[in-house]
């Protein structure tokens, strides 16, 4: 299990192995925003890694490519993921607004 704290609201999220940031928050009772619910498809999910990035479970082709679309819309944002993809090995600090007890 990894500990993911999400900024600003300073929710820690315990993340199992195997298991996505986006479906730990909602096991342990908080809502991510969304709209393709988990498909990879609406990027509304994506958040900006602030620490412990070298603890982040390489994207696979689908979140590659969804990574670029972002990145080609907001160059300033760097290590940029989605949560409905991204596997956590050790802790990090991400930021995500609006992330929030459902
Ligand atoms: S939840 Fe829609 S892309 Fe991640």
């Amino acid at each position: 299990v990894a500990v993911v704290r999400v900024m600003p609201a300073g929710i820690d999220i315990a993340v199992a192995a195997g298991e996505t940031l986006f479906e730990a928050a909602s096991r342990q009772g908080y809502a991510w925003p969304t709209r393709c619910c988990g498909q990879a498809q609406c990027m509304l999910c994506a958040l900006e890694i602030e620490d412990g990035v070298d603890n982040a479970v390489a994207p696979e082709r689908e979140e590659q490519e969804a990574i670029r679309r972002i990145q080609s819309l907001h160059p300033m944002v760097r290590d940029c993921r989605l949560a409905c993809r991204m596997k956590a090995a050790g802790p990090l600090v991400v930021r995500k607004e609006g992330v929030r007890r459902a």
